[in-house]
């Protein structure tokens, strides 16, 4: 089962793949978390990638679908959540053709629908453990000790750099005019479930496992 989970920055893709990894051992493929780690490398490309990230823009089509070709043939298997991937018609139709040549199929698209204001206020809230990947909220969800993470002890809590009033207004540009056509593009295929991403966390996870329930049966 293969699924993408589409939707503007904040909308929840990040914790709802999480979830599945945990809940059904599938694969999270973050290009998000790809090109963060290419940008800690210090090479020529790591610096490339990470001014373009700072000011909120799409880094190029070629570098991010080099990104997910490397990962996808090393996985080999399928249960990939694409979290972040495709944000482009051309990166969707790489995705087509590397499944293809996997034997592999997509399954389902859960477009996450979040209010602009929404948005705005999970980023500005948000921090993540730099150790163990767990992701914090300053209100909706704050460690049980200030400073310490849940999961693994680490007091090694950071904020994205990307997650700025400017470069915010910049991401959302992007996945209006880049992103928000692959909606009709996949609903062409069949293959598109809108979901309220207004809901809390457990209500969309329920959503999400619906969606991937009925495209299993
Ligand atoms: P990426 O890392 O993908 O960032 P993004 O799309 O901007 O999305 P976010 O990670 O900010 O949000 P999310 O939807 O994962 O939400 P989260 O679960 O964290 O990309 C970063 C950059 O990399 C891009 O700007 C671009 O430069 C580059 N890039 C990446 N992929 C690319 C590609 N394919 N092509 C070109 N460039 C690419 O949740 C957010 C907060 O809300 C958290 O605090 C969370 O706790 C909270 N929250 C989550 N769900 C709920 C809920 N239901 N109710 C209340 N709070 C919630
Ligand atoms: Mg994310």
């Amino acid at each position: 089962m293969n699924l993408i989970l589409l939707g503007p920055p904040g909308a929840g893709k990040g914790t709802q793949a999480k979830r599945l990894v945990e809940s059904r051992g599938m694969i999270q493929l973050s290009t998000g978390d790809m090109l963060r780690d290419a940008r800690r490398s210090e090479t020529p490309l790591g610096a490339q990638v990470a001014a373009i990230m700072d000011a909120g823009g799409l880094v190029t089509d070629e570098i991010v679908i080099d990104l997910i070709e490397e990962k996808l043939t090393a996985a080999g298997g399928g249960g990939f959540i694409f979290d972040g991937f495709p944000r482009t018609l051309a990166q969707a139709d790489a995705l087509d053709a590397l499944l293809g040549r996997l034997g592999q199929t997509l399954d389902a698209v859960v477009e996450m629908r979040v209010d602009d204001e929404a948005l705005v206020d999970r980023i500005a809230g948000r921090f993540t453990c730099r150790d163990c990947g767990e992701m914090y909220h300053d209100t909706t969800r704050p460690p049980l000790i200030p400073g310490k993470c849940d999961v693994c002890g680490s007091d090694d809590l950071y904020r994205r750099p990307d997650d700025n009033a400017d470069s915010l207004r910049t991401r959302l540009l992007e996945y209006y005019k880049k992103t928000s056509p692959l909606i009709g593009y996949y609903h062409a295929k069949g293959l598109l479930s809108p979901l309220d991403g207004m809901e809390d966390i457990a209500t969309v996870a329920r959503g999400i496992d619906a969606v991937l329930d009925s495209a299993a049966s």
